[in-house]
């Protein structure tokens, strides 16, 4: 469906048009929102651009306008001084562009096309989880929620790290305490590695990574393994792969409790295979030269504020690294996808690499000219001492920590309300807290830094996850009073009802906003307004028990065609409703 304002703005041009204001030299015409809903319900302020070209008053232009507005069975139109035009549609209209909304399958989202290939997420094995990877996960996810709702094809790739460091510290410290282990034998002969857990595992890395720091032979240890496990040794590929098995399975169960999930489970590792290629295709094109004993390729712009260093590509000791997988994994995408646009949702502090990256991409090649590279960054969660989220012992929180708090405190809230079934209460409360974390979350641009506040986000008053869960749970309750009548669109007769319609139809261009700014922020603002329409909605007019037919049937469209939309925008953004509360 075409958006609203898209929709207006083609008829006040044709009106332009017909007033005598035409031409090659016409500016566009715009129609938005109004700034002034007590005045009227959008506006177009276009005559003023007229005016300089047509070398007359805003207000003549205005005026003109309006009058050949006011010819239309669909609107009625206000020249205002000095130039505006405001226009209100007509209740008919109104209601015949809330049948066409809720028939539209892609709920009144005007549909757009191209190949997305989105990176998010980036976990690295053999470490858990923790709220770093909350926001790259809640705002990936939904990012690719709204982008295929606009209609476009989406690839979303978890990009593992599971090729670095990490690992070599894990092996080193494995083999130091099971020596006799057959895949750590020169001649390993390629039978099973002993099974490891994931307890384990999340023992094992910050044991080694703290040991690595002060003993100096066990560091040097890592970086051996981890060289010969890039450089294809079979016994550490055997127990790799072993440590892949259970922390992917872990992985794959944080993420599902959360709601994200990703279509490949690719990793830096998958990217080895392009590394030789990337190197040759460098060295090509004369891009790459040796400094101090490692690979560089120059990203320095003249317009640089500040100085941009060339990018390491190989390491003196010949290994790969961070911004040599990235490189690389370009390449598989570009070969895999041919991506319009590849989008990485990553932590703001990450920004130089990216950019740096990214210029090395582009010299080199790797992706034609028109497909996007961009970094899209975001900020951080904090405590309310305003410094990044801790445990109260002042350690970095798992994320499975946080979400065991959170629904924690929603299971009490529910304990005392005593509203659910015993029986549903646990379910309730996984809901509610994930809603409340990631409302808590989304409601903020993304690249804003956050304040955690668990009280606030479980609160049903303000613009909470809670709020809007009510707002559904109110309008189940009220359908089920009017044995789930889906009523139809017939009659306007009171402004509450009037808002809520409005809001219903600007509704869609939120997602077209979130998609345009790269940012969910919009469809969940914009989910907050339609449910605090409801309320009003709900507060000022009967519904079930309204006796005049074509009101209560208007009502309860009303009420349909409100939680058809809210329940898209939670989908688009990874909350599931409850039904009641
Ligand atoms: N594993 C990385 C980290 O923990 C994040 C990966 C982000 N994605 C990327 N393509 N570099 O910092």
């Amino acid at each position: 469906m075409e958006n609203i304002t898209v929709k207006l703005g083609k008829i006040v041009s044709d009106a332009f048009v017909k007033a005598g204001y035409g031409g090659d030299s016409a500016p566009a015409v715009t129609v938005t929102l109004s700034d002034r809903p007590d005045l009227c319900q959008f506006q177009s302020n276009s005559a003023f651009a007229y005016s300089k070209v047509f070398r007359k008053a805003p207000f003549m232009i205005s005026d003109d306008v309006a009058k050949v507005l006011n010819d239309s069975d669909i609107l009625t139109a206000e020249s205002v001084k000095p130039g505006f035009i405001n226009i209100n549609l007509k209740d008919s209209c109104i209601l015949s562009l809330l049948q066409e909304l809720a028939e539209d399958e892609h709920y009144g989202i005007a549909q757009q096309s191209g190949r997305l290939v989105m990176d998010y997420g980036g976990p690295n094995v053999a470490k858990p989880l923790h709220i770093g990877h909350l926001r790259s996960a809640i705002i990936g996810q939904s990012l690719k929620n709204i982008a295929r709702m606009c209609g476009l094809t989406v690839t979303s790739d978890i990009h593992l790290g599971d090729w670095g460091l990490q690992i070599g510290l894990v092996i080193a410290e494995l083999n130091d305490r099971h020596p006799e282990w057959n895949c750590f034998a020169e001649d390993y002969d390629g039978s099973p590695v002993p099974e490891l857990d994931v307890d384990l595992l999340n023992e094992v890395y910050p044991t080694a990574s703290a040991r690595s720091k002060t003993d100096e032979a066990f560091a040097a240890k890592a970086h051996t393994a981890t060289f010969e496990l890039q450089s294809g040794r079979a016994g550490y590929m055997a127990l790799w792969r072993e440590i892949m098995r259970v922390s992917c399975e872990d992985l794959k169960k944080n993420y599902d409790a959360l709601g994200v999930d990703f279509d490949c489970w690719y990793g830096e590792s998958d990217a080895d295979k392009y590394i030789p290629g990337l190197y040759a295709l460098l060295e090509e094109k004369g891009l790459s030269y040796e400094s101090e004993g490692a690979l560089v390729v120059d990203v320095a712009k003249e317009d640089d504020k500040s100085p941009v260093p060339p990018i390491i590509v190989r390491k003196s000791d010949n290994s790969s690294i961070y911004a040599t997988t990235d490189l690389a994994t370009i390449i598989q995408r570009q070969q895999d996808f041919a991506p319009d646009m590849i989008w990485y949702v990553v932590d703001n502090r990450q920004e130089f690499h990216f950019t740096q990256v990214f210029r090395c991409a582009r010299r080199a090649g790797l992706v034609p000219d028109d497909t996007k590279l961009e970094f899209l960054g975001f900020g951080t969660m904090n405590g309310k001492d305003g410094k990044p989220y801790k445990t109260r012992e002042g350690g970095v929180m798992r994320l499975s920590d946080l979400i065991g708090t959170v629904c924690e405190a929603a299971r009490a809230r529910l304990d005392e309300s005593g509203k659910v079934d015993e029986s549903e209460r646990e379910e309730y409360a996984k809901r509610i807290g994930i809603a409340a974390i990631k409302f808590g979350d989304l409601i903020n641009h993304r690249s804003k830094d956050y304040i955690f506040d668990l009280d606030k986000f479980l609160s049903a008053d303000g613009k909470t996850g809670v709020y809007v869960l009510y707002a559904v749970s109110r309008i189940n309750s009220v359908m089920a009073k009017a044995a789930n009548e889906k009523g139809s669109f017939e009659v306007i007769s009171t402004d509450s009802e009037r808002a809520l319609a409005l809001k219903l139809l600007s509704s869609p261009e939120s997602f077209g906003a979130a998609l345009r700014e790269r940012a969910p922020s919009f469809v969940c603002d914009d989910m907050y307004n339609l449910a605090a329409a409801f309320s009003g909605f709900y507060h000022e007019n009967r519904i079930a028990d309204e006796e005049d037919a074509s009101k209560r049937s208007t009502r309860l469209a009303l009420c349909a065609l409100t939680r058809r939309m809210i329940t898209a925008e939670l989908d688009a953004l990874g909350i599931k409703p409850v039904e009641k509360m």
